[in-house]
Order: structure tokens, then C-alpha cells, then sequence
């Protein structure tokens, strides 16, 4: 069985800047996961002393706080602000840059679209920046009963597909004005898609690993769903199954953004492992 790896795949930019502030900073607390990926944060909770708080409710005497590659809501941060401790931003700047974004338009009055998951950090920190009204949705015919202002603003959550987020751009301008669109989806999850789009055409088993609390790992999986009906998704090399390397010929592997190589790497090793047998 051949096994290949997809172009692109695992750590972006973001999460390998986050995990090496974490790694220097040492003896912390984050702010909600640094990154979506557990077996990380447990490497980084034993060799670092960077352990996870869910909120900044749970702060007590943490000298220092990191906030995650997701970010945090405006409110969070002032109120962070307030207490008397180390602050280390590790939110990745294609994170920062929505959030600016809807400061300023609402600012200026804009209205803000956000095609996003209501409930992920990332959305709600973004979401927290507009200062007018905000409507976070995940395909355009939730717009249908709303009365929409003539100047509004969209964005886009950074792991979310270009073809649905241009789907609402086009609903939007046949009812409003003026539309500003600001393309915040992510460059590295785009190459990571188009890359797990060419490897499940022509794998017959497909394995991606990843946290499965990160979207854009289900992200991937769904890619590769639609291509590649064996299509699993895992989160460490113990899930592996020998039954589903079974007379298949070409197993394609990727992982999501935030999948360290290590675990990758222990997952190429045990599907050669299964494969032999
Ligand atoms: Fe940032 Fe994109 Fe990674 S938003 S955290 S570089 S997937």
C-alpha cells in the first residue's frame, strides 16, 4: 500500500508561533486551550507548566496568562487588564485581523455580517469587536428574514470554505448598498484543503488527524469525506484500525492545523505496521 502524505498538512503558521511563545514563556496559564489539539496541551502542561484554564474566572494566583491562538473577547481583555498579572497575546494575527476589522467598520458604523460557528472562541472573540450589531450565520438563507441595514460589513471565520463565504457576499449585494467584504479566511487551511482535495481523489483510504474539537480539522475530513468514502478521522495512532488498510492500495494522510508532527509521524509508523500484516 502506498502511503502518502498530502502536499500541505498540520501546524500553521499560527499555532507553531503560539506553541513556541508558550514553550518560552513557561510556568503560565492560557486562557482556554493555547491551541485545539489535547495531546499538545498536555506536552505542553508537563514539559512547560502551561496549563489550561477555561475562562479567566478560574485565574487565581497565575502570575502570567497567554491568550490563545483563537483570541478572546474585548471584555475578557479589559478585564484581564485589570488584574495584576503578565499578559503574552499568542492570537494569531489572521485572528487579530477580523477582530480590528469589525472594531473599525462598526466604528464607523457598519453593520457586521460574520460567517462563522456562533459558539467558537474564534467567532465569539471576533464577534465581541462590533460595536453596532452583529449576525453571525453559516449560510446565507439565515439572512432571508432579516431586515438588513444599506451599509454593512462581512467577514469571515478563518477555517471556513471560500465558495460558502461567497455564497453570502452575492446574497448580500442584491439587498444592500454598499457591501465592504473582507476576506479573512485563512491562507493555511485553504492550502490544506486544496491539498487533501487532490490526495482523496485518488486515495482509497484516508486518514486525518487532528483534535476533534478543531474545525478545521472536520473541515478536512469532510473534504476528504466527499471524495473518499473511507475517510477517518483520528486523534492518535491508537484509534487505528488494521481492518481499515484491508486491501486498499493508496492511503492518504493529513492532519489538521494543529496537529504537531509527532503525532503524525506515530501515525505514518503504526499504517505501515497494520498495512504489513
Ligand atoms: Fe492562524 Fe490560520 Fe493557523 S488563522 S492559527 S494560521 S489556521
Amino acid at each position: 500500500m502506498i502511503i502518502e502524505l498530502a502536499k500541505n498538512y498540520g501546524f500553521c503558521f499560527g499555532v507553531k508561533r503560539a506553541i513556541k511563545k508558550a514553550e518560552q514563556i513557561k510556568d503560565a496559564a492560557t486562557i482556554g486551550p493555547l491551541i485545539h489539539n489535547n495531546e499538545e496541551i498536555s506536552r505542553l502542561a508537563k514539559g512547560f507548566n502551561v496549563k489550561t484554564l477555561q475562562n479567566i474566572r478560574e485565574l487565581s494566583n497565575e502570575k502570567k496568562a497567554i491568550i490563545r491562538t483563537h483570541g478572546i473577547t474585548k471584555q475578557d481583555l479589559a478585564e484581564l487588564k485589570k488584574q495584576d498579572i503578565e499578559i503574552f497575546d499568542a492570537t494569531c494575527p489572521f485572528v487579530t485581523k477580523p477582530q480590528q476589522i469589525c472594531e473599525k467598520m462598526s466604528a464607523e458604523g457598519y453593520e457586521v455580517v460574520i460567517f462563522g460557528d456562533e459558539n467558537h472562541p474564534e467567532v465569539k472573540g471576533v464577534k465581541s469587536y462590533v460595536s453596532t450589531k452583529a449576525y453571525v450565520i453559516l449560510n446565507e438563507s439565515e439572512l432571508k428574514d432579516i431586515k438588513l441595514p444599506s451599509k454593512i460589513a462581512v467577514v469571515s471565520q478563518t477555517t471556513k470554505k471560500a465558495e460558502n463565504f461567497m455564497k453570502i457576499v452575492n446574497f448580500l449585494m442584491l439587498v444592500c448598498k454598499e457591501v465592504r467584504v473582507f476576506n479573512t479566511i485563512c491562507d493555511a487551511t485553504f492550502k490544506n484543503q486544496e491539498a487533501i482535495l487532490e490526495l482523496s481523489k485518488k486515495s482509497d483510504v484516508m486518514i486525518i488527524v487532528g483534535g476533534r474539537n478543531s474545525a478545521n480539522t472536520k473541515q478536512l475530513f469532510l473534504i476528504s469525506q466527499n471524495n473518499c468514502q473511507d475517510s477517518y478521522l483520528i486523534e492518535t495512532e491508537a484509534e487505528l484500525k488494521a481492518q481499515w488498510f484491508k486491501s486498499k492500495k493508496h492511503c492518504g494522510i493529513s492532519a489538521g492545523a494543529s496537529t504537531p508532527d509527532w503525532i503524525i509521524q506515530k501515525v505514518i509508523k503504526k499504517i505501515e505496521n497494520l498495512s504489513k500484516n
